[in-house]
């Protein structure tokens, strides 16, 4: 330990090494002047700074300085680009130090276990691997600037519903496998300054006082040298927390629990080390905050704007295109929907940002002069169909060539703290896309939303953009878009399911009042609907671009013992340059155990001039084909034929190969027939 973390803990009373393991107030760590700690400010996050102005909440009510609102986490993932990823949290870094900040929450990496979580918008991925990518590129970007993270939330926080006392029941080879996963990655690629503990139980204990999941697998096992803070009131027994791994309490217990810190240790029931141990890790948190103040700085609130829709450009997902775009300047385009005026841009609760701009799309459309008119077609406000309005909007359509609809999810559909219920969207959106596609055959829809939808109209429209929550200037991304300054990249994180009845979890989610149980086991997302052979809306990786894409001369490289280099050749066949995700996946050999059909093991996000070449090569370690074997307990490789696909999407394989491999362990496997 360095030496001068040891200084001060040795100069610290028994009350003050309490007191640092509990906030000064909703925003703060505390101070110790006399040993110069300062109280440094940690905050939301994670799709942008949420630092309050005036006394504090958590929920999002109380106004926020202005801050650059980036995409949420649903739409970012889609881009599956590490390198925009780290250019993101660089800004919104940036924007931390200009505002004394020292460590902003997030990102989220919990697992989309079901597409009705409320907080979905938050998250990245149906998919461990994914999701561990994305997240650390985010934390590597953030913390590269001195700004440290917050991974959240530790662990199997899928659900709004009962979100502070549901006891996740979840068998342990689908933790490891699919819910932990992530946060692993994450951690060991780049230790994220502090990892915040959820409020839910795992096997009946809360997260905070979860020694198993913070001690043993978070800090033993991974090797995660930052402090474990919890949730905002999530500590449930702060001695027993101490004893799990759990060193900040966050907001201020107001001393409440400082004392049971000091009456814990005072009574022998709680050992000053581990209390010592604890407030290390602290100090060094606080330490290192300390040296990245630097009240002078000041970022460009312009180039973050326009970061900003670069980024939501480079992560909407275009879902279907039957050649109706890109559209031409000199078109004229009907557009209708209230989301034009009144775009939907963010998801509502703790992540909530004060945007510093934002851009609508007629605004867009009038800066850069296009040619269009607009008719509402709906009131944002209520879900009812009203028919003046779709009149309206169906004489504007049929009098034009091309339509475009704004339509996905209203505020009150999704949000911290409650959970969906179906994925309908508003029948005011979906009445008026039925009737405008009886007026028009060139319609394209674009949605903006959280998460997935149904489509019933799916069949009637030409085009469907995917904006997700696109962040302040999305609407300019979608302008972008539409009229081809950018070439479409994004691809799908997570499946569009065709109805809510064909999800994995639907029956168990989400659970009863005490407990929910995930039967569903690993077969979450693409792992359930391949295995099962179930139709699906759009696929897990699934995006379309203007170009077109070959994929040739795949090679796999034994590299290393379970290590092998699979490269191939990219070209770009069409007239427009563009991005294409190339995908690996890993499908293991049928054995006594049970697995999904394949898994995402690598990706990797290629720009080409039309007609250019490029070798991609991506990498694959013992972890690519292993499985939890809770015999062990740790990863097993089992000996087979392991086939190594690549592709476009999870349903849209190009080329394989096939590679044998010899088991890692001689350990019996479990007998699951029983
Ligand atoms: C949320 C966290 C958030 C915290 C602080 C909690 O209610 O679950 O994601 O970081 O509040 O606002």
């Amino acid at each position: 330990m360095n030496k001068k973390i040891k200084d001060i803990v040795e100069a610290l009373t028994l009350e003050e090494k309490a007191g640092l393991c509990s906030g000064q107030d909703f925003w703060h760590l505390k101070s110790i002047k006399r040993l110069g700690l300062q109280a440094i400010m940690i905050t939301d996050g994670p799709h942008g700074l949420r630092k309050q102005l005036g006394s504090a909440d958590h929920v999002g009510l109380q106004n926020s300085v202005p801050s650059t609102c980036f995409p949420t986490a649903s739409a970012t993932a889609c881009s599956w680009d590490r390198d925009l990823m780290r250019e993101m949290g660089k800004a919104i870094a940036e924007e931390c130090i200009q505002e004394g900040v020292s460590v902003i929450l997030g990102p989220g990496a919990n697992i989309k276990r079901s597409p009705l979580c409320g907080r979905n918008f938050e998250y990245i991925s149906e998919d461990p691997f994914h999701t561990g990518v994305i997240a650390s590129a985010l934390i590597n970007g953030i913390q590269s600037m001195g700004i440290g993270t917050s991974l959240k939330h530790y662990a199997m926080n899928n659900q709004e519903t009962r979100r502070m006392t549901i006891d996740a029941v979840v068998d342990e080879r689908t933790q490891r496998e699919i819910y932990l996963a992530g946060f692993e990655k994450a951690v060991t690629d780049s230790q994220p300054w502090t990892v915040m503990c959820s409020y839910n139980r795992v096997d009946g204990t809360y997260l905070s006082d979860h020694k198993r999941l913070l001690k043993e697998i978070l800090k033993e096992e991974w090797g995660h040298t930052g402090l474990v803070v919890t949730d905002w009131g999530a500590c449930n027994d702060r001695v027993e927390g101490i004893r799990a791994g759990l060193e900040l309490e966050m907001p201020a217990s107001f001393g409440i629990n400082d004392k049971r810190i000091i009456d814990a240790v005072e009574k022998g029931n709680l050992s000053v080390e581990l209390l010592d141990k604890a407030a290390e890790r602290i100090i060094e948190l606080i330490l290192k905050s300390m040296v990245n103040l630097r009240p002078e700085y000041k970022y460009s609130i312009p180039d973050h704007h326009r970061l900003a829709r670069r980024i939501a450009g480079e992560s909407m997902v275009l879902l279907k295109n039957d050649g109706v775009l890109p559209f031409s300047k000199t078109e004229k385009i009907a557009v209708i929907g209230e989301f034009a005026v009144m775009p939907r841009y963010q998801g509502a609760g703790s992540s909530l940002i004060n945007p510093t701009k934002l851009d609508t799309l007629c605004k867009i459309l009038d800066d850069q002069k296009l040619l269009y008119e607009y008719a509402r077609g709906y009131d944002i406000s209520s879900d009812i169909p009203n028919q003046s309005m779709i009149d309206d909007a169906k004489k504007l359509a049929a009098g034009t060539d091309k339509v475009l609809v704004l339509a996905g999810l209203t505020e009150n559909y999704e949000s911290e703290g409650f959970d969906r219920k179906h994925l309908i969207m508003p029948e005011s959106h979906n009445e008026l896309i039925r009737q405008i596609i009886s007026v028009n055959e060139n319609v394209t829809v674009v949605l903006m939303n959280g998460a997935p939808v149904e489509m019933p109209w799916i069949g009637g429209v030409k085009g469907v953009l995917e904006a997700y929550l696109g962040g302040q200037a999305g609407s300019g991304a979608i302008i972008d878009i539409l009229y081809g300054e950018i070439n479409p990249s994004g691809k799908l994180a997570e499946t569009f399911p065709v109805k809510l009845e064909d999800t994995p979890s639907y029956r168990y989610f989400p659970g009863y009042t005490r407990t929910v149980e995930y039967r569903e086991g690993i077969y979450i997302g693409y792992r359930y609907y391949d295995k099962f052979e179930k139709n699906v809306l759009f696929p897990f990786g699934y995006g379309l671009s203007y170009t077109k894409f070959s994929y040739t001369d795949m090679k796999v490289l034994k590299t290393g013992q379970y290590e092998y280099a699979v490269s191939l050749k990219l070209s770009n066949m069409g007239e427009t340059a563009g991005a294409e995700v190339v995908q690996l996946y890993v499908e293991s050999p049928e054995t006594g155990i049970y697995k999904a059909k394949k898994e995402l093991k690598g990706f990797e996000k290629v720009y080409l001039e039309p007609g250019e070449t490029k070798t991609v090569t991506m990498n694959l370690n013992k972890r690519s084909f292993a499985f939890y074997n809770i015999n062990i307990p740790g990863w097993h490789v089992e000996k087979g034929d392991y086939r190594i696909l690549v592709g476009a999407s999870s349903r849209d394989i190009r080329m394989d190969a096939c590679i044998a491999l010899e088991a890692s362990s001689e350990t019996e496997v479990p007998d699951y027939s029983k």
